[in-house]
């Protein structure tokens, strides 16, 4: 089982909409896919409800002690995503998740504000020392990315710079995902090319 969590300090990064498309892009290969919905906010959980129900297992488990009972809900499923609450408003729910993990994954825009946000998010992860789980990963997926304008390349090499693990990956910022709240994600997307890099990578290790 490969257990992805979306985790940000603050609201609004695109967890959710991140978690929805990559689920479907798994299910969509044949994958057996588990969304758990970890936000006390429960959007994945509506989005499905929208939707008239995802073609995959998804449950609210919005709890401190996320990392116990995530496995037993996706128990079978081959990937666990977990769409994870701000760390800044929901601490103990964001730490469990982030213990659980074994690929962390953080959405950033390629703005100040968002990269100046990194390295609080690390230094918590860090400050998590040995209850992360060994040989977990912790990467950034440049998200709403403006296509062609010069801040999505230049974020990447500021990160990179800064050895962050970057995702080859980025979604560009587009009315598609804007829009796709409660609807179907449509098929070929960048979170396709996403979900490919991540079992890529996870066959590598
Ligand atoms: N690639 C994108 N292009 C354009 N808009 C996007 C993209 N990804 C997300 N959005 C929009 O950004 C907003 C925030 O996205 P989303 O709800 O997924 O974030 P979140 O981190 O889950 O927020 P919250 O903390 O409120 O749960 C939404 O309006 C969403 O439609
Ligand atoms: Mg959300």
């Amino acid at each position: 089982m490969l257990r992805f969590a979306f985790v940000q300090l603050k609201p609004g990064t695109g967890k959710t909409t991140s978690a929805v498309w990559l689920a479907y892009a798994f299910h969509r290969r044949g994958l057996t896919v588990g969304l758990a919905d970890a936000d006390p906010g429960k959007s994945a959980l509506e989005w499905s409800d929208q939707a008239g129900g995802f073609p995959f297992k998804v449950a609210g488990l919005p709890m401190k002690d996320f990392h116990r009972r995530a496995d037993d809900f996706a128990a079978g499923a081959d990937v666990v995503i977990g769409d994870i609450p701000q760390i800044e408003d929901h601490g103990p729910i964001a730490r469990s998740a982030m213990r659980w993990a074994d690929v962390r994954i953080i959405p950033v825009a390629p703005t100040p504000i968002e990269l100046d946000r990194m390295a609080p998010i690390i230094d918590e992860i860090d400050g998590m020392d040995d209850m992360i789980r060994p040989g977990s990963r912790t990467c950034v997926l440049l998200n709403r990315v403006v296509t062609g304008a010069a801040s999505g390349p230049s974020a990447r090499r500021v990160l990179t710079r800064r050895k962050y693990d970057v995702l080859t990956t980025s979604i560009p910022r587009r009315e598609l995902y804007a829009q796709s709240f409660g609807a179907e994600p449509d098929t070929n997307s960048a979170y396709d090319q996403l979900a490919t890099e991540l079992l890529e990578e996870k066959n590598r290790r």
